[in-house]
């Protein structure tokens, strides 16, 4: 069998009702991070957790390049959402899992991520939570492309990472694709507070 192009933990799913989650870390996290929060917002999904295989500084491993805080370049996000989403679709063979079911529960860089992969590549992503996401690339979604898609956007009140318009610009954008975006904006910085974990476990599993 070839080996898949992520190294990355699956745990198969338990409860044939729940979702399965692909589970994004945050900068300078591992594939290991997510899955209690994973296993806590939707018991019995199956997770799929990738480790993002760019690597910053001294070993700080993330999903796209960063050129300074919040600097990005457009074409190298493109080109990792698409390597991202290739290894999402093979693995989801090798695993048995339908990629349209397949909600995101990414962190940060991770929640970037998953934003991108849903503007990008429609394909591969059934909807997500995405957990203090900020806006990494201004492109919207093509029409009709995440209809019937549900994403909830969390962000914090005194978040220093995230710009207080990134949530509803993001929101625009991916509205654009007909998804159905929630945002919540609660009582928080960038570190993720058990109101979140209430808050995706009441969105996985309404
Ligand atoms: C990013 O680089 O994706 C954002 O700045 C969030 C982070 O990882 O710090």
């Amino acid at each position: 069998m070839p080996r898949l192009s992520y190294q990355h933990v699956f745990e198969p799913g338990t409860d044939p009702s729940a979702p399965p989650l692909l589970l994004l870390h945050g900068t300078g996290g591992n594939e290991h991070d997510l899955l209690r929060l994973g296993r806590t917002a939707s018991p019995g999904s199956a997770l799929l957790s990738p480790r993002g295989d760019v690597v910053e500084g001294q070993g700080v491993l993330r999903f796209f390049a960063r050129l300074g805080e919040g600097v990005f370049d457009p074409a190298e996000i493109t080109r990792r959402t698409h390597a991202l989403a290739d290894f999402v679709l093979a693995a989801a063979v090798r695993y048995g899992l339908q990629p349209l079911q397949l909600m995101a529960v990414g962190f940060s860089n991770g929640a970037n991520i998953a934003a991108t992969m849903l503007l990008l590549r429609p394909d591969a992503l059934g909807g997500g939570v995405l957990l203090r996401s900020m806006l990494v690339l201004d492109q919207p979604a093509l029409p009709g492309s995440l209809a019937g898609r549900r994403v909830l956007l969390l962000n914090g009140t005194t978040d220093p990472l995230v710009s207080p318009d990134d949530p509803a610009r993001l929101a625009a954008l991916l509205r654009a694709g007909g998804a159905d975006v929630k945002t919540e904006i609660i009582p928080a910085s960038h570190q993720l507070t058990p109101q979140d974990v209430a808050a995706a476990q009441r969105f996985l599993r309404p």
